[in-house]
Formats: C-alpha cells, sequence, structure tokens
C-alpha cells in the first residue's frame, strides 16, 4: 500500500527520505519517488521498482532541507515512472504525494484540462498537484491553497505539499488515509506510518480526518479543514527502530512467528487477578454494572482479524453465556446494521488504520453504539474512534501476513470473556482455571515452535498439492478458517475451510487423493465427531494432516500440540498453521514477508 513521508530542517532531506522510504517497504509498493526542495530549485526522482532502484538514481549531490517521498502501490494507472509520484503542477512549482483514492479525478481531469494543463501520468493524484498548482498564485500561503484546492476534491487523501518558493515548509492533510507527524530536534518529519520516522523521533502526533498541518523546522500548526487552529498533544510511541529489524531471521514472517510466547506474555502482563481471578482492563472504561448491561456482542474486523473475532466470539459464548457473533466490518458497514443500546460492539484492528474497520466504526457511533477497539498500534485512526479497549503490545508486525497480532487479539478476547464473565454467573473457580490457562499459553507456544522441524517436513510434503481443504468444527472452525487464509496468502496455493460438520453437504465431492485435507481436530467434546470425520475423508481417499492433542490413524500426518483449557485451545492449534504456511511459501520460492497484490495495511476502501 502507498506510503509517504516528509521531512524539514536543517539536514539534508534525500537521505532521511530515502531511510523512510525503506521503512515503508513492508506495506507493499511497486514504485518510488522523492521531491527535495532547496533555496533554488524544486527536483524529483521517480522510478518503477525498488527504494534501491530510486537510490540508485538520486545523484550525491540532491541537496535541500525540505522533501517529500513516496511509495506507490498502482491504482489508477500501471506502475512506471511517469505514474510514481510526487506528482508536479504545470509551472513544477508544486510537489505531492498522494496516498487514498480521488474519486472525482476523472472530473476534476476534464476541467483542468479544459484551463490548458496538460497531464503527464494516468494517476488519480496528479489532479491535486495541478488544483494546488494553480490555486497557489492566488492565496498567501501554501497552507491556503491545499485548502481551498482540496475543497472541490472527493475522495480519500493523506497528501505531503512542497513548494519551490517555500523551501523550508511542508503542508500535510488528512482525510481518510492516515498522516503521522515526527517531532524532532529543529526538524519535523511526517509519514503514513510511524515506521518511516521512528528512527529519529518517537514524538509523534496524529492528524484527525480534515486536519491539515504546516510543518517548519522550529515546529508545526494544525488546523481544521475551515482553518480553525487546532491544539495536538504529542505523544510517545512506545515500540522502537529495532522492532523493525529481522532480529537475523530471514524473513519477518517466521520472526513474527517465533515472538509469539513474548508478545502473548506482553498481552497479558497485568492484566491477570490471582486474589478474584479477574481481568484487569482499565482501557475498557466501564464500571461492572455497565460491563453487566449488555445483551449481545457484535464483533467486526476484516481478514485475519474478523477469524480472530470468531475465536473471541466463541470465548465470550462460553465463558460469558453472551450470545456473541463476528462479522467482517467491510460487510457490515455496508448493510445499514442496526444498531442496539445493548449490544457491546467491538472493532479488531493490528495496524489500527483498516479502512472498512474504521468505517464500520464511524457508522457504529453514528448510531449511538458503544463500541471497543481490540487494536495493536497505540493511537491509530480506530483506537482514536473508540470508546475504549484494549492494546495488544505485540509490537509493530512488519510482514504482510498477521500471525502475532492474531494470537494476541485472541488472548485480548480471553480477557474480555474473563472479565464478562466474572461479573456474570463465571465462578472463581472457572475464572482461576482461565486466569491459569492463560499463563501456561507462552510457554506451551515455546513448545510448539520446537517442532518446526517436523512442521517444516510437512510443509514441503503438502506444498506441491494444487490445493488443501482446512476443516473444524465449532472451536476449530475459526483455526481452520486462519490455517486456509495463511497458506493461500503467502505460498498463493489454493486453500479453502469448511466446518467439518459441513463436508456432507456439498464438499466431499471435492475430496479426492489430489487435495489433501488438514483437520484441527482438538482433545473435546467433538473429538468423536472429528474422528469419523477423518474416516469419511479417508474412505474418499483423502489424505489427512491432522492438527490436534493426539495422534489419529486415519491421518497420514499428525501435528501434535500441548493441550490448555477447552476454550484456550484455538489459540495454540493455530500456531502451527503459521509455522506450516511459512515453510510451504518458502519451498514454493514466494516472496513471504510481501505476497503478491497484498498490502499491509488497507487504507483503501
Ligand atoms: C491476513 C491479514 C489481513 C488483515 C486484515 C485486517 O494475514 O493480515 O487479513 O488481518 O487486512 O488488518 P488490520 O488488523 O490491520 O485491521
Amino acid at each position: 500500500m502507498c506510503g509517504i513521508v516528509a521531512y524539514v530542517g536543517s539536514q539534508d532531506a534525500a537521505p532521511i527520505l530515502l531511510e523512510g522510504l525503506q521503512r515503508l517497504e513492508y506495506r507493499g509498493y511497486d514504485s518510488a519517488g522523492l521531491a527535495v526542495v532547496n533555496a533554488k530549485s524544486l527536483r524529483t526522482r521517480k522510478v518503477k521498482g525498488r527504494v534501491a532502484d530510486l537510490a540508485a538514481v538520486v545523484p550525491a549531490r540532491f541537496k535541500g532541507g525540505s522533501g517529500i517521498g513516496h511509495t506507490r502501490w498502482a491504482t489508477h494507472g500501471v506502475p512506471s515512472d511517469v505514474n510514481a509520484h510526487p506528482h508536479l503542477d504545470q509551472e513544477q512549482r508544486i510537489a505531492v504525494v498522494h496516498n487514498g483514492i480521488i474519486e472525482n479525478a476523472d472530473e476534476l481531469r476534464r476541467r483542468l484540462e479544459a484551463d490548458g494543463i496538460v497531464f503527464e501520468s494516468e494517476t488519480d493524484s496528479e489532479v491535486l498537484s495541478h488544483l494546488i498548482g494553480s490555486t497557489v498564485k492566488e492565496t498567501d500561503t501554501l497552507e491556503e491553497a491545499v485548502r481551498r484546492a482540496l475543497k472541490s476534491v472527493v475522495g480519500t487523501y493523506g497528501i505531503a505539499v512542497v513548494d519551490s518558493h517555500r523551501p523550508g515548509e511542508i503542508v500535510v492533510a488528512r482525510n481518510g488515509s492516515p498522516i503521522v507527524l515526527g517531532i524532532g530536534e529543529k526538524e519535523m518529519f511526517a509519514a503514513s506510518d510511524v515506521a518511516a520516522l521512528i528512527r529519529y523521533t518517537r514524538q509523534v502526533v496524529h492528524l484527525e480526518d480534515g486536519e491539515l498541518a504546516v510543518l517548519k523546522a522550529d515546529g508545526f500548526n494544525t488546523f481544521t479543514s475551515d482553518a480553525r487552529e487546532t491544539a495536538k498533544e504529542p505523544f510517545t510511541v512506545d515500540w522502537e527502530a529495532g522492532h523493525y529489524d529481522n532480529g537475523g531471521y530471514e524473513h519477518y514472517l517466521l520472526k513474527e512467528i517465533s515472538e509469539q510466547p513474548d508478545t502473548v506474555a506482553r498481552t497479558l502482563r497485568g492484566r491477570l487477578d490471582d486474589r478474584f481471578h479477574i481481568a484487569h482492563l482499565g482501557g475498557l472504561n466501564m464500571d461492572p454494572r455497565e460491563s453487566r448491561s449488555f445483551r449481545r456482542v457484535k464483533i467486526i474486523g476484516c481478514g485475519s482479524a474478523y477469524y480472530s473475532g470468531q475465536i473471541g466470539a466463541q470465548l465470550i459464548e462460553e465463558l460469558a453465556r453472551i450470545p456473541a457473533d463476528a462479522e467482517p466490518a467491510s460487510e457490515f458497514r455496508y448493510r445499514s446494521p442496526v444498531v442496539e443500546a445493548d449490544t457491546l460492539y467491538i472493532a479488531i484492528s493490528q495496524s489500527g488504520e483498516t479502512y472498512d474497520t474504521l468505517a464500520a466504526v464511524q457508522e457504529l457511533k453514528r448510531k449511538g453504539g458503544r463500541v471497543l477497539g481490540i487494536v495493536n498500534t497505540v493511537g491509530s485512526a480506530i483506537a482514536r474512534e473508540c470508546d475504549g479497549g484494549v492494546y495488544l503490545h505485540a509490537g509493530p508486525e512488519v510482514s504482510v501476513a498477521s500471525t502475532k497480532a492474531f494470537t494476541s487479539t485472541a488472548v485480548a478476547f480471553a480477557l474480555i470473556a474473563l472479565h464478562l464473565g466474572r461479573v456474570r454467573d463465571l465462578s472463581p473457580a472457572d475464572g482461576r482455571r482461565i486466569c491459569d490457562g492463560l499463563r501456561k499459553l507462552p510457554e506451551q507456544i515455546k513448545e510448539i515452535l520446537t517442532q518446526e522441524e517436523h512442521i517444516r517436513t510437512l510443509a514441503m510434503k503438502y506444498a506441491d498439492a494444487p490445493g488443501m481443504m482446512f476443516v473444524g468444527r465449532v472451536r476449530g472452525y475459526p483455526v481452520a478458517r486462519e490455517g486456509a487464509q495463511k497458506l493461500k496468502e503467502i505460498s498463493y496455493v489454493h486453500a479453502e475451510a469448511y466446518p467439518a460438520s459441513e463436508l456432507k453437504h456439498g464438499p466431499l465431492a471435492l475430496i479426492s487423493p489430489e487435495l489433501p485435507t488438514v483437520a484441527i481436530v482438538p482433545d473435546d467434546e467433538l473429538l468423536d465427531k472429528n474422528l469419523t470425520t477423518l474416516g469419511e475423508i479417508r474412505a474418499r481417499e483423502g489424505r489427512i494432516l491432522m492438527v490436534g492433542h493426539r495422534t489419529a490413524d486415519a491421518a497420514d500426518d499428525c501435528i501434535v500440540v500441548p493441550k490448555n483449557e477447552t476454550e484456550l485451545d484455538p489459540i495454540l492449534l493455530t500456531i502451527p498453521l503459521q509455522i506450516f504456511a511459512y515453510h510451504a511459501a518458502v519451498a514454493l520460492g514466494r516472496d513471504v514477508d510481501r505476497p503478491r497484490n497484498l498490502a499491509k495495511s488497507v487504507t483503501v476502501e
């Protein structure tokens, strides 16, 4: 997904921009560019390809104390040098980088062309540089030109703008696409993601939708779209630059899978109460009476976040006995949902910036819903929008496929379910059982990680299959869905997930020696039913890889994970599937951390 970085200060901007762009590479992109301004000129370089290709064409004497950079992920127009950002106005005075989508770009382009403006690229973004360029001559400030230009724009944007007539100044604006300011010593940064600026500063300010900021070396001012100045309190990001290093692992994905004993421990830290066997979740901002008042829980999130929400819904139903279900936020927001006062809404997002989830939260808030967030990125848009919530403290997730955020989200749900259960009918003994089970997780995850070699051998055995079926019952079903998701997104092997109970209602027709099945078979009250399903697959000559708490004769291969409390088992059952997908993708030579067509954080519709 597109990335923005901007710098103004006493250092040379170009190396800082290139370093920032490198930090954004993990989000996925197809071209990169930058513009640097000094007292004499505005110069740009842009290329189709990697940031390293851009660095290779930036001359050593590319001097200037302010500039903007961009990694582009093509939406309007193919990946090419010309379509890469920054885009300039006709007089080559203004340069703009843009994340998001300008919905009325065609209409604006026609209007500008009728005024004699010649476009260079096929992008929607280029209308912004021309709009600002044609306005800036009539305004006293760049900020006013940007504000006026944005008034005619329909769509989403995070933008950074420089003007060759004002070398020490950058204007940034946000509507639906994140912009964060970084405050340095006599220098200012801006980026679409803190990853780009964390090497230089941890003091940050998030822009809200509709806000615009003027950055100079000695500070910044923020304004609403109607030019009222806003007061912003900077906060300190607790992530460190080192979190973005690969730690000696071949891929970030493997690093993040391996971090899970620590990340799960961090999600739990300080939140379990041994005296009353409850969870301390101050961030929920709810007293026990309020926590008791909900009659239903509705969970929303996208992709893997949604699957972790399905695990969450089961935990809440089992431990708190409140009806709970999960739905993709991307569907929820479009179906004019009925919002009830006695329903607790929970939104999940690792990045905190997923547009569909944010839009769903905003719709809920408009209708008076009470929304909690389970979010990894502190201060992100979804976190700011929610009434309260639980931060994961899993550290930044760099690889596109979610792993550690998934398990930490499931753990956060166990804590919420414990909280909601203990203010209702969950007994202290059951509360204790869950607390003890949660405490065991980090060590048990370590045990699973020791099986990496065994799982790698299995991944190599099955990686050649044209497709795989993943099945699970009740608690095992979201695990199966997440397993299929991991496999398809990083190895590009087709994978379907089905409730094991549904197999005989259709998909059994697919079973053959060519379509192996990964079966999630925990030791729970459904074990016998699951073993019967394995028999049915076996009878159709289907090969079976079973993931569970024991081996079974019906399975060709087994991965055995440590047993925890039944309600918590899905968390552990997920981890071998992450390792399996990782090694299948490596065996197939895939770009594991940056799978094709995908972006880490989907900040567009
Ligand atoms: C899958 C994956 C995606 C994300 C989804 C939501 O591995 O990473 O499905 O889970 O795009 O992202 P967040 O959690 O940032 O809202």
